[in-house]
């Protein structure tokens, strides 16, 4: 296939977690542009723009975003721009060119008040600011009523960048004991999962054919299972090989109301995945194999 004929495919939010990960996973299926906050910074649209213009893509892939979820309660209007505005002009420039956004979005829409996992149209009512600029952000790309795709992930842990899983290992092999929330409930999901799903969605839909459905381009991409933020601890330093003489830190499990933050978080936010199974036939794999396979890459991993 010539260069013309390959899927131009601009990532934007290049070096965070999943914007690693999408690069990797996408190399080969076209001609890919990825751009950090230095070459596109969210916070300007006129930079959202001229980015998109200049490329021209087939294929949108937006990783970027503001993610410091306790330090938006103190920056709304940051947080604002570049999860709520940026995202719709991203979308209106897609619309411009035909070209299909993949937007990702979060579990923090809900108030983790439902008994059981969140179905796509379920009452959303975030808790904090991060969870009220993403949910902003999802109704601004729908409303441009261009194509789009939003996949909302939770919980998101990779062998690089700044995650749960990372820190647990630093501080369980600096600390005797950690004491970690075991009142809050999610599904921890790897980057190559959600970069391997979004891949996995567009080959049963094509660049082409994805997007165009009427059910409003929202859907769950978690993986399977569910656990606590203390049970995810415990599983990592169970699976993780011996540190050090006296082995990884002794997990205790305390209320939320025991570690007060700045932003409030949602007791239960498992989201049911039942929506992407049937219409993409994309289920990604459990929690905790990808835990142990980020754990074999670091190198950490027992046996
Ligand atoms: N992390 C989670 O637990 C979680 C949970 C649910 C949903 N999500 C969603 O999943 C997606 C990927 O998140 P992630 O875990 O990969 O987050 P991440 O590792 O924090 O990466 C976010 C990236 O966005 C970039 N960014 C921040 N402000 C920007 C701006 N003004 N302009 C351009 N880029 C900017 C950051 O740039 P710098 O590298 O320069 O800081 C960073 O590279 C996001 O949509 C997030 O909301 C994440």
């Amino acid at each position: 296939m010539s260069a013309e004929q390959r899927p131009r495919i601009l990532i934007l939010g290049a070096n965070g977690q999943l914007g690693q990960m999408l690069q990797r996973v996408f190399a080969g299926d076209g001609v890919v542009e990825a751009l950090g906050r230095d070459r596109c910074d969210l916070a300007d649209l006129d930079q959202v723009r001229n980015a998109v213009a200049s490329f021209a893509p087939q294929l949108i892939l937006n990783a970027a975003a503001y993610t410091a979820v306790d330090k938006a309660e103190s920056e709304p209007e940051l947080a604002a721009r570049i999860n709520a505005e940026a995202p719709g002009v991203l979308a209106e420039e897609a619309k411009k060119r035909g070209a299909l956004l993949v937007h990702y979005s979060t579990d923090y829409v809900f108030d983790g008040s439902k008994r059981g996992p969140w179905v796509e149209d379920d009452p959303t009512s975030p808790l904090n600011v991060y969870g009220a600029t993403k949910l902003e952000g999802e109704r601004n790309i729908l409303s441009a009523g261009g194509r789009a795709l939003i996949f909302r992930t939770s919980w998101v842990v990779s062998a690089e960048g700044k995650n749960f899983l990372r820190t647990m290992l630093k501080l369980g092999a600096e600390r005797d004991e950690l004491r970690i929330v075991n009142d809050q409930y999610g599904a921890p999901t790897s980057t190559r999962a959600i970069a391997q799903g979004t891949k996995a969605v567009l080959a049963s839909a094509g660049v082409e054919g994805a997007g165009e459905d009427t059910e409003g381009g929202v859907y769950h991409m978690t993986c399977a299972g569910e656990t606590s933020w203390s049970g995810f601890a415990q599983a990592i330093f169970a699976a993780a090989g011996p540190s050090r003489e006296q082995g990884w830190a002794t997990v205790t499990g305390i209320p939320g109301s025991e570690y007060p933050t700045p932003a409030r978080r949602p007791a239960n936010s498992v989201l049911s995945n039942e929506k992407l199974a049937a219409r993409f036939g994309v289920s990604l794999p459990a929690w905790d194999a990808e835990m142990r396979g980020i754990l074999k890459t670091l190198g950490v991993a027992r046996g």
